[in-house]
């Protein structure tokens, strides 16, 4: 070994030990007659220093040579630190060094390699591997390997194996493009990277294996975002002989496991709501439920009272911002600007503030009484100090744009505390959901979800009033998992597969390895997936998940590190058989 101990191990009680440590130089001071040197490696930052005095005259002049990043090895004793660093576990001791052995010089780096960094995201991409060394990405890392190694644990202890299965695969639909490989040994044919292991996991279960995970990559072609990235992590899971209640106790168990384990944080039962509970209280199916702020539904109370803006309006709908109340004027036009941004697309925003001596003043006092505006402020629950949040539109966008409101002010008022953790289950999502743009039917979660047994005779008559024995498991805002139970009966299978307007031909070409298997003796399944990479930014008290990936791609889906994706050599096409067409 090229060391005796790591630079986070030594304290006073090491005093006096001769040690050997390696690592890279972080910072150097020089008086002249001394030098210190902040030493790095994983674990931490031990100081060095070299004295005129009592440091070897070799050593003490190689030292003059050290820069920024070059790595080295110290032999030397732990001694007692003139001026202690309380933030450091070494700061009451420092290495008076005898000896220094360069192992590799190194370029200034482009960034300051220090928890505060001048380095720009684009910079910090580029040199990922230095970025790494910086503690805060470090510790991303090892957090990361700390909770999938929970959840290994947890799951091998409730019976789960672990099984690969192939990444060469046939699309699986999960709502995005597909990432394709070509064939060279089948000329003109495709692979496709899958999206999850669905149909896989599906098989294993007719395979009788039971109970099985996998955390494994996906690949999704679509556009990113904070939350998202073109290949992830799932942990994804499967179970036979399940109805939705043991998939819901079993997982809730995961996560209530990593919360503790992991937080510290107790949890209770996690809180249940249907889909359209969810849509009608926040607005969207993946609710922060840390705060309030929940939606009242004003119709009733709002229109045909003179306001025209109102009264033509599918939904009118409002939230109370607690203490909000004083926002001054110019606050609240800022608010309306916000509303109105592209972004969010709303047409603008009535206002009621509900002072605190119980009067009102707000944006439609020609059009409402006092009487009219108490009555909002109970159907809100809003209390005297609140200020009253009005949209008005199409059910579908006002609720979106009711929404982002909702997190926004959220977000201002300090309410989305990351060290506190509000998971849900959103159940009983609608099976299907139609497209407007192609004039058919989506499958809301995949097209192996089956619908619930007692909504199954409504599939020929009603098939959106068909709700899907699927689930989704949110935490703080975001949604960290979803699944279902499945369909096992060929025939719901391909009757699914022609709702969602695929041909008989187009079904079997696709999916009649799935069909198939369902003939010979499938159990009723269920399972769900969970997003690692935004699970454990959650946990980190975070929510871009970027920071939490060794190395992730950037939002044009580049590793703008290793440069791709690039073009690839000509004879490489060749040899699969494409010609290229120039871009369009
Ligand atoms: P779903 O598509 O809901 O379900 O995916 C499961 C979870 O994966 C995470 N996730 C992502 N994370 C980062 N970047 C992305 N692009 C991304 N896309 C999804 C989310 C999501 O909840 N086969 C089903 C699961 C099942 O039915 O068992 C599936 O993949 O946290």
């Amino acid at each position: 070994m090229l060391r005796t101990t790591d630079c986070g191990a030594l304290t006073l009680a090491d005093q006096g030990k001769e040690v050997t440590l390696a690592g890279w130089v972080q910072k150097i001071r020089n008086k002249g007659f001394m030098l210190w040197i902040d030493l790095r490696d994983r674990y931490g930052i031990t100081q060095v220093i070299f004295d005129e005095e009592r440091t070897p005259k070799a050593v003490f002049d190689a030292a003059q040579d050290l820069g920024r990043e070059y790595v080295i090895q110290i032999r030397g004793k732990v001694i007692e630190r003139e001026s202690k660093n309380p933030q450091l576990s070494t700061g009451e001791i420092e290495i008076l060094a005898t000896d220094l052995q360069l192992l590799n010089a190194a370029k200034v780096p482009p960034f300051t390699i220090e928890d505060q960094t001048d380095g720009g995201e684009e910079l910090r991409m580029q040199y990922r591997y230095l970025d790494i060394r910086r503690t805060p990405v470090r510790e991303n890392l090892v957090f990361r390997s700390k909770v999938t190694l929970a959840v290994r644990n947890y799951l091998s202890a409730h019976g789960f194996i672990d099984v690969e299965t192939p990444y060469l695969i046939k699309s699986t639909p999960e709502g995005a493009r597909d990432f394709v490989v070509p064939s060279r040994m089948n000329s003109g044919q495709f692979y496709a990277l899958p999206q999850s292991p669905q149909t896989f996991k599906q098989l294993l279960m007719v395979g009788g294996l039971d109970k099985y995970f996998q955390i494994v990559k996906c690949f999704r072609d679509e556009d990113l975002r904070a939350d998202r990235q073109p290949e992830f992590t799932q942990i994804d899971c499967e179970m036979t002989f399940v109805e939705q209640e043991d998939v819901l106790q079993q997982f809730e168990g995961l996560l209530r496991h990593l919360l503790l384990e992991i937080k510290g944080v107790e949890t209770g039962p996690f809180p249940r709501i249907t889909f359209a509970e969810a849509m009608e209280k926040y607005g969207n199916d993946k609710p922060d439920i840390r705060f309030g702020m929940t939606f009242a539904t004003l119709n009733d109370l709002a229109q045909n009272k003179g306001f025209n803006v109102f009264d033509q309006q599918e939904l009118v709908v409002g939230i109370a911002v607690p203490g909000a109340a004083q926002y001054t004027r110019k606050q609240i036009d800022g608010l309306i600007d916000w509303v109105k941004r592209p972004q969010i697309g709303a047409n603008g925003l009535v206002w009621v503030k509900y002072n605190d001596d119980g009067s009102f003043k707000s944006s439609v006092d020609k059009f409402y009484s006092a009487d009219d505006l108490s009555q909002w402020a109970t159907a809100t629950g809003a209390v005297p100090g609140d200020l009253l949040l009005v949209m008005a539109g199409e059910t579908h966008a006002t609720r979106n744009q009711l929404s982002a409101l909702r997190m926004e002010m959220a977000e201002r008022l300090g309410l989305r505390q990351p060290n506190e953790f509000a998971p849900l289950w959103v159940v009983d999502f609608p099976l299907l959901e139609w497209d407007d743009e192609s004039q058919r039917y989506h499958a809301m979660h995949h097209p192996f979800t089956a619908p619930k047994p007692e909504h199954l005779a409504m599939l020929e008559k009603a098939p959106e009033s068909v709700n899907a024995n699927a689930y989704d498991l949110v935490l703080n805002g975001n949604e960290i998992g979803g699944g279902s139970i499945r369909i096992h009966d060929a025939a719901v299978q391909q009757r699914m597969f022609d709702l969602l307007g695929f041909s008989p031909e187009e079904a079997q070409a696709q999916f009649g390895f799935l069909m198939e298997a369902f003939q010979y003796g499938a159990p009723p399944h269920g399972g769900i997936a969970l997003g690692l990479d935004r699970l454990v930014a959650l946990l980190g008290g975070q929510e871009i998940i970027r920071d939490f990936i060794a190395f992730p791609k950037n939002n044009s889906g580049r590793d703008v590190m290793i440069d791709a994706p690039a073009a690839i050599d000509p004879a490489q096409l060749d040899e699969l058989n494409i010609t290229l067409t120039p871009p369009k």
